[in-house]
């Protein structure tokens, strides 16, 4: 296949993109399932034609075994360098180790939107249809923060950050993507009731900016009411507007209602640069099998392609992918079949083929 030519433009313009020839992009596998799903999408990506100058790079618990720090300098200097990435999830500790390497990379490139699109597919067995959800959630504050401290024996201390120029900042993205895809209505979540000055200034900054988007209808809700509502009545929400812990709970929530991690793909985006990754984790029950789910991955790619301006291979993967879950003939145990990994990636691939 010919490499596409770039039809739509990206989001914001990436700068790997600027330089003659393929856009140069740095890949990290991660822990886990991490090299697994990320070789899945690699090679779905390869057969669109699409090409890509990959920087591998490690992070996370695999770095730390090779070089002795879980981020090392080239990986840093390879972001710098290319603005643009394909990840692997990382594994952080809980409770002890070092720091979340994810939470450090979102921070460092002030990747501060964290957009989770989450969409049923035809064929994923789920008690709920045609869900249509996009979360976006903030992506640098908040309990994220990372500023805990011991204050006695027995007694500690988390801070949570919550700011009006980065809470504005989220506010804005989500309305933008809201008109860019002529979304309906928006959902602020939130816990202001009890949280009445961190929360109650992310709402106050998001009413403010609603009134610039006065097409889309603009609603708040109480993160435990949601929460319920989502599994109750997921269609009467369209875009969610979170700050960063919300966003990370909601967001495996609304995965579930879609059929599990394995499907939903994520972008972090900066004003600047870009990573992209699944919702899902380490996945430390299947790694090392050849079972884990890759289309969250492959989508997560399709993300990538589409922010690089390859709009039709991103659009091309994102109907193999539906084709593939649809026939319901190959798909992996998490979403009710026995196939592994590589065979769905090739079966992937092959819809691609067809669609030629
Ligand atoms: P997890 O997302 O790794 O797993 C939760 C459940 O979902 C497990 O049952 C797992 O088997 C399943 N699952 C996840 N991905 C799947 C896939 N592709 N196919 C099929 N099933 C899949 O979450 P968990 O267990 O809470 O975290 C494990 C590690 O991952 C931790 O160290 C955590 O910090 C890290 N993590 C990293 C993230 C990142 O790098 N962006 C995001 C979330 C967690």
């Amino acid at each position: 296949m010919r490499r596409p030519k770039a039809r739509s433009r990206a989001r914001s313009p990436s700068p790997a993109k600027r330089a003659a020839g393929a856009p140069v992009v740095t890949l990290i596998g991660g822990d886990g399932v991490g090299p697994e799903v990320i070789d899945a999408a690699l090679a779905v990506i390869g057969a669109t034609g699409v090409e890509i100058e990959w920087d591998r790079q490690t992070a996370g618990a695999y770095a730390v075994k090779r070089f002795g720090t879980p981020v090392p300098d080239a990986l840093i200097k390879s972001l710098k360098r290319t603005r643009v990435a394909l990840k692997g999830p990382l594994e952080t500790r809980s409770g002890e180790g070092y720091r979340s390497i994810n939470v450090y990379l979102r921070k460092t490139f002030d990747l501060y939107a964290n957009l989770r699109p989450t969409l049923s597919f035809a064929g994923v067995q789920t008690p709920f249809r045609n869900i249509d959800l996009i979360v976006v959630r903030e992506n640098t504050e908040d309990l994220y923060s990372g500023i805990e401290h011991v204050v006695a024996r027995g007694v500690v201390e988390s801070i949570k950050v919550i700011t009006a120029r980065a809470s504005r900042r989220i506010a804005r993205f989500a309305f933008e993507y809201a008109r860019r895809h002529k979304r309906k209505s928006l959902t602020a979540i939130h816990k202001a009731n009890i949280m009445k000055l961190s929360d109650g200034l992310f709402i106050r900054c998001a009413r403010g900016v609603a009134k610039e988007y006065p097409e889309i209808k603009y609603r708040e809700q109480i993160v435990d009411a949601a929460c319920m509502r989502l599994v109750t009545d997921p269609s009467s929400f369209d875009v969610l507007l979170l700050e960063n812990l919300y966003g990370d709970i909601v967001s495996d929530l609304c995965a579930g209602l879609v059929g599990g991690l394995g499907l939903v793909p994520g972008a972090n985006y900066g004003d600047k640069g870009a990573i992209f990754e699944a919702v899902h984790g380490t996945a430390p029950d299947l790694a090392g099998k050849g079972t884990a789910n890759p289309i969250a991955a492959i989508l997560s790619g399709a993300m990538m392609l589409d922010y690089l301006g390859y709009a039709g291979a991103a659009a091309a993967i994102r109907t193999a992918t539906g084709k593939v879950l649809r026939s319901g003939r190959v798909l992996t145990g998490d979403i009710g079949g026995k196939a592994t990994t590589a065979a769905m990636t090739a079966a992937v691939i092959a819809a691609l083929g067809s669609n030629r």
